[in-house]
């Protein structure tokens, strides 16, 4: 049996390598570079789903089920019955999403960190968090070249957005810094971009819009898919909190659909123009079955190719729309489990590694 499951585990991350080394011809040819966009605009999409997933998990994981069932967040998580940290949290996602090999990188800094290796490592970084501290509204970003390959480099704050950001960091032994408040910069989120060299007319770079698409669907499939297996899976198994629709009134975890679904409506709040859900065609909620021709005719070319999304680009009133349909696979045995076993479920034979669904992405190219 867990030699099954390690086989089929294999069998998804290669697709998932493939997909990302090997995209296919036609999405190369198609990933248009006239049609590009700055790369401050993918870089603040991109910045607002990892906060959007920090702050879910800060707020209505560690914060809530530290206060409900006394489940404590501690460093040393693997080995006791205790949640990763916030910040151990973002950087297995971003561990995830960085071993795609997709360009992309993103990590944590601070001029104070508890831990030295997350501290500044070039004046540049010094430099942008010192003008975060300023400018707390734009992030601090510039042009680098990184083994002589051109990529656009955006430092956005990261913000005591809970109470335990806080408490946790002034009360640390190996804290340089005790006198934290809440809302307070404690750090920065700093993120790598490559970028064409072939330039615009004004000589900025450009970003295709497949290729940012690329970019936040990995951040939304990474902590999609650390939050089913580290959290999820790990406390089920070891009897401490189980996944639930009702997770408010029993005081345990969101299930892995209303964990993203709470970070796309906590992007719209901030006026963001970038929108993702959950769909399918077996929908448990009705709700996200597929709307329309496009999500429909999209879930049914993920559900054949496997490993590229459908997409399209639409201009309406002069502003330009790019919309993508990724597959939406069965990463853990849960995902299986609990659709199976869910008595509005229309489908009863789902395996592990299936693509169950798909996640769809909504953004404003200019
Ligand atoms: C229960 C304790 C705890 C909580 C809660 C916590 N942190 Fe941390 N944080 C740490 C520890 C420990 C590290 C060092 C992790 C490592 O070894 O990389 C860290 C790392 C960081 C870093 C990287 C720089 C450094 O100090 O090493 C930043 C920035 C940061 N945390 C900000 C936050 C924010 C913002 C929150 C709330 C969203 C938060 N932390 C919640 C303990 C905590
Ligand atoms: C403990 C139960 C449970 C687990 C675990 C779970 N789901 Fe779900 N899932 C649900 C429920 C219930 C909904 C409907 C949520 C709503 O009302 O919008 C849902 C929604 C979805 C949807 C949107 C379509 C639909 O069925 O409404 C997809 C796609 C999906 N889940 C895939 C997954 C994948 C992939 C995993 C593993 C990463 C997973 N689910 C884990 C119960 C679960």
């Amino acid at each position: 049996m867990l030699k099954k499951v390690t086989t089929s585990i294999q069998a998804i991350l290669l697709v998932i390598f493939l997909t990302t080394v090997y995209p296919t011809l036609s999405q190369a040819q198609s990933a248009n570079i006239s049609d590009g966009m700055s790369p401050l605009l993918a870089a603040k999409y991109i910045h607002s789903v990892i906060e959007a997933n920090r702050t879910i998990y800060s707020e209505l994981i560690v914060e809530r089920l530290g206060a409900t069932i006394g489940l404590p967040a501690t460093e040393n998580w693997e080995k006791e019955k205790a949640l990763p940290l916030p910040a151990q949290f973002l950087l297995k996602t971003a561990e995830d999403s960085n071993a795609k090999g997709i360009g992309m990188h993103y990590r944590l800094i601070s001029l104070w960190p508890i831990n030295k290796k997350n501290g500044p490592q070039s004046s540049f970084e010094t430099k942008g968090l010192e003008h975060n501290l300023q400018n707390p509204t734009e992030p601090f970003s510039q042009l680098i070249s990184v083994n002589g390959k051109p990529f656009f480099r955006a430092i956005f704050p990261d913000k005591a957005v809970s109470k335990s950001c806080v408490q946790c960091h002034n009360k640390h032994l190996q804290s340089p810094k005790r006198d934290f408040k809440l809302g307070d910069i404690m750090g920065g989120i700093i993120i790598d971009l490559p970028v064409e060299k072939t330039a615009s007319a004004n000589n900025s770079p450009l970003i295709a819009p497949e290729v940012v698409a690329d970019y936040i669907h990995s951040i939304i499939e990474s902590n999609r898919t650390v939050y089913s297996e580290t959290i999820v899976d790990r406390l089920h198994k070891m009897k401490i909190a189980y996944a639930s629709e009702n997770w408010w009134e029993d005081n345990t975890l969101l299930l892995p659909a209303q964990f993203l679904l709470d970070a796309s409506d906590l992007i719209a709040q901030k006026n963001v123009a970038l929108d993702f859900k959950l769909i399918s065609l077996w929908p448990i909620n009705p709700q996200n079955g597929s709307a329309n021709e496009f999500e429909r005719n999209g879930l049914q070319y993920v559900l054949q190719h496997q490993t590229r999304p459908y997409f399209k680009k639409t201009t309406l009133s002069r502003k330009k729309f790019f919309e993508a349909i990724y597959p939406d696979y069965a990463v853990t045995p849960a995902c299986v489990e609990c659709h199976n076993q869910h008595p509005k479920s229309p489908k009863k034979d789902f395996k592990l590694g299936d693509v169950m669904g798909g996640i769809s992405l909504f953004f404003t190219i200019k």
